[in-house]
């Protein structure tokens, strides 16, 4: 078969991708390794940038968003005794919306179905050839028979542990990466959510977040230990532990309940550069990873699709410096955000082995930001995502 461009990978960076591409009349098929009920149930990012939201209304499936999404002009965040209110509407003129990334993920699905966009689920063996070529092509077996797509372009955007950042030469690519000393431990409840706001909550016995999903799904999160196994904590120890990490006032008010999932993520910073080589290009997780206390890794999948998206089309427009560009544009917002993540990583989780120095330096960051409308305006700027 052939198509204009094959997509490796069908999250939300492929999927975004795939419609962005047919809405400029551009061909684009995606090939994706799970069935599509894996792909929706792992339960993910729960906060999108204003920047993510508008390109999901310009690609026409904002509406359910914008109907049952959370518009939120501030968080919460708390550590070492003192409270902060971070009003990011007043500081920067921007909010968040609140709406999973399984219903960003559900909406990209039923667009594509409506369009008749090629989608493969369950695609094994996908491997990449002659990318550094004018033809390249790609192969994958499907229900058991072997298919070729020669395209024009690679689009790898499937995910960390996806072959398209290894059919990048080791001796062009170079990594970056910060692996740290604990995970997150998640859990998906029918509960009210403990403010209107999310919670960060910075404690010495761990970081704690409060999240949500909608006024009776919470979603909450515990810095734990990379040996603890989800199976190991009761929803009993959770809600336990979750309560004394937060503030005597919130702690009060916290509803609990069983959970509905639970699992535990690994912490890292990760960068792989180049973002491009020959006819291949990475966008999202396949390039980069953050740990999630800024809750940038969706949004960053989706600032890559926009450079790509808008390079791509002005290139079959006869225009060809964006996308020799791409790379260069989407690191400079990728190692920004990816600061972000790493100094919100830093401020409020408790690193066991570095002792006294780095928890007073941790308060006063915090104290800091309690009193400076400029610390609080660089939080805000960054956490409601800089501009494209
Ligand atoms: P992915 O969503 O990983 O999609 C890649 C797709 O490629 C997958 O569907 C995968 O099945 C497919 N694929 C992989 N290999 C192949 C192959 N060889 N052939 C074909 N297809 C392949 N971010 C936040 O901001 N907040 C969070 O709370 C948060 N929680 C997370 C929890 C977990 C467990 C993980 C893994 C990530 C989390 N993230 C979170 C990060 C965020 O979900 C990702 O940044 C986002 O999913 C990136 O989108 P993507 O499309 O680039 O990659
Ligand atoms: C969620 C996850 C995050 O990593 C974050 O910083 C904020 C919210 C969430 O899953 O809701």
């Amino acid at each position: 078969m052939r198509h204009q461009v094959c997509i490796i990978g069908g999250g939300p960076a492929g999927l975004l991708l795939s419609l962005l591409l047919r809405r400029a009349g551009i061909d684009a098929v995606v090939l994706e390794r799970r069935s599509r009920d894996y792909v929706l149930s792992r339960i993910r990012a729960g906060v999108l940038e204003q920047g993510l939201c508008d390109m999901l209304r310009q690609a026409g499936i904002g509406s359910r968003m914008d109907a049952e999404g959370f518009v939120h002009d501030g968080t919460i965040l708390t550590a070492h005794g003192t409270t902060v209110h971070i009003d990011f509407k007043t500081l920067t003129g921007k909010s968040v919306m609140i709406y999973g990334q399984t219903e960003v993920t559900h909406d990209l699905y039923d667009e594509l179905d409506r369009i008749g966009a090629p989608v493969f689920h369950e695609a094994e063996d996908v491997a990449i050839h002659d990318a550094d070529t004018e033809a390249p092509h790609v192969t994958f077996t499907h229900r058991g028979q072997t298919h070729r797509v020669d395209c024009d372009y690679i689009a790898g955007c499937d995910g960390f542990h996806g072959v398209s950042r290894n059919a990048i030469p080791p001796s062009v690519r170079r990594e970056f990466e910060s692996v740290y000393p604990f995970g997150w431990l998640g859990i998906l409840a029918e509960t009210p959510p403990v403010a209107d706001e999310l919670v960060y909550s910075g404690h010495e016995r761990g970081f704690a977040l409060c999240s949500m999903r909608n006024a009776n799904l919470s979603r909450h999160y515990l810095q734990v230990p990379l040996t603890d196994k989800p199976e190991n904590w009761s929803d009993q120890a959770f809600w336990t532990e979750l309560r004394r990490r937060l503030p005597a006032h919130l702690a009060e008010t916290l509803v609990s309940g069983p959970s509905i999932e639970k699992s535990i993520a690994p912490l890292r910073s990760f960068i792989s550069e180049p973002m491009s080589w020959g006819r291949i290009y990475l966008a999202g997780d396949a390039a980069h990873i953050v740990p999630p206390t800024g809750a940038k890794g969706l949004n960053l999948a989706a600032s890559d699709v926009f450079y790509l998206s808008r390079a791509l089309i002005a290139q079959y427009a006869g225009e060809a410096q964006l996308l020799q560009d791409y790379s260069a544009t989407a690191l400079a917002r990728v190692w920004k955000a990816s600061r972000f993540s790493w100094s919100m990583t830093r401020m409020l989780h408790e690193f066991p082995a570095e002792g006294e120095f780095l928890a007073r330096m941790q308060a006063a960051e915090v104290d800091y930001l309690a009193h400076s409308t400029a610390a609080q305006t660089a939080l805000a700027e960054n956490y409601v995502g800089l501009p494209y």
